[in-house]
């Protein structure tokens, strides 16, 4: 199955039962200061959660575009360095405000995973808060599953909460086993090894999360579900990494053709462009432009990122501004708004491109200068500071340079 229809599978599978299909909102929250970014498809719905507002429709489903890279969830470190977290992501979510509860939820993951999807069950493992019983008892008696793959976990896998304050609750996630080796699974090493893939994440929202850190018990309980897509697909099309499904393949094939490099050489910057691109592509769709504070030099520090790893391809020209045609063309049919606003994304891209490649040679020959006088590996504050105000290089890519070279920037 394509990306798209596996998408589409997902929605319809729920629209099957009774859930309104709803659009994604916007990367850009709206009226919410708690967040840079939307980080879950339940945001939109949080003053549903929160009793402040009636919702118009029970149960809702979509697709919705997250971005995780600052705040509670926070994911730019990990990517590119392994094949299946992204600062941009897609996430697939059923909900029911005050309806459904957590059977329905669990039953409904499970017929979607083993019998429409035909996930083999003895590769998925499920786990669930440490005080619910309620969960464990439906997912051993409402389900087939092997109840020695039900694992209790605490709440720093089963707990989830939006952000410092707001709607939370626990949670009960499946993990599948993407490694080669079935017959050496382990209970004890789901959460803890890169084999076992977080794909499905079930909140039982029912708690808000106050300033002063205690929780009130909220008038309904809710179900929030999160799938990330681009796991799916991995999975679904039999693919070691996300950056082998069809959802990156365009774009991979458009930076080799620029780059005249290959994939295999360059993995990590290929992962990185590949994920990069599609983040400012969401961003400046929906109205976040590089500058220099808040959500806009979040934007910026990204791309500057970006920007260093096209470098280490050997392309000195713009090149970001060229990969939005193969995000367009691979996404637009759902969201088309990147269509719609391609050339203004472009020329924004380009525009900030231009400018940071003006001082990115001459910055790395500055970061070469300084760790060159150095025997030492610790780069001074003051050296970080002038990468930063000379040379325009945020502090997240002086220590991403700095750990290349098995170094540290002296933070403090
Ligand atoms: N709100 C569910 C999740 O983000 O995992």
């Amino acid at each position: 199955m394509k990306s798209s229809e596996i998408r589409e599978s997902f929605i319809a599978f729920f629209e099957s039962k009774a859930h309104k299909r709803v659009k994604s909102a916007p990367v850009l929250p709206i009226g919410d200061k708690s967040l840079l970014f939307t980080n879950a498809g339940m945001n939109q719905f949080k003053s549903i959660f929160l009793n402040t507002e009636q919702p118009k429709d029970l149960r809702v489903v979509n697709s919705q575009k997250c971005i995780r890279v600052s705040g509670k969830h926070n994911d730019l470190e990990e990517v590119g360095r392994d094949g299946f977290h992204h600062t941009f992501f897609e996430m697939l979510g059923n909900w029911s405000f005050g309806d459904y509860y957590k059977k329905e939820a669990i039953q409904w993951s499970w017929e979607l995973f083993t019998e429409v999807w035909k996930l083999d069950k003895h590769k998925l493992w499920v786990t669930v808060f440490e005080e619910d019983d309620e969960a464990y008892e439906i997912w051993k008696e409402c389900t087939d599953i092997d109840p020695s793959r039900i694992i209790r976990s605490g709440a720093k896998d089963n707990f989830w909460e939006m952000a410092e304050t707001g709607p939370c609750g626990p949670c009960s996630e499946i993990h599948y086993y993407v490694g080669d080796n079935p017959s050496n699974q382990n209970a004890n090493m789901v959460n803890h090894s890169s084999e076992y893939w977080e794909l499905w994440n079930l909140v039982f929202i029912q708690y808000n999360r106050l300033k002063d850190g205690s929780m009130e018990e909220l008038p309904k309980k809710h179900v929030d579900t999160g799938a990330g897509l681009e796991r799916l697909c991995s999975v679904l099309q039999q693919k070691n990494s996300n950056y082998q499904t069809d959802l990156f393949s365009e774009i991979i094939s458009e930076i080799e053709s620029i780059s005249q490099t290959s994939y295999n050489d360059h993995e990590v910057s290929y992962n990185v462009l590949c994920d990069h691109i599609r983040m400012l592509t969401f961003s400046i769709a929906d109205g976040i432009i590089p500058s220099n504070d808040g959500r806009g030099y979040v934007v910026r520090r990204v791309l500057r990122r970006a920007s260093k790893f096209a470098m280490n391809l050997g392309v000195k020209d713009p090149i970001l501004y060229q990969l939005v045609q193969a995000l367009v063309t691979v996404m637009s049919s759902h969201y088309p708004e990147i269509k719609e606003k391609q050339q203004y994304i472009e020329q924004t891209i380009l525009n900030e491109e231009k400018s940071f490649l003006r001082t990115l040679e001459k910055g790395v020959l500055q970061f070469e200068k300084i760790i060159s006088e150095s025997n030492k590996t610790i780069i001074d504050g003051i050296d970080a500071f002038k990468l930063y105000d000379t040379y325009g290089f945020p502090l997240d890519l002086t220590q991403l340079m700095a750990e290349e070279r098995q170094m540290k920037v002296d933070i403090d």
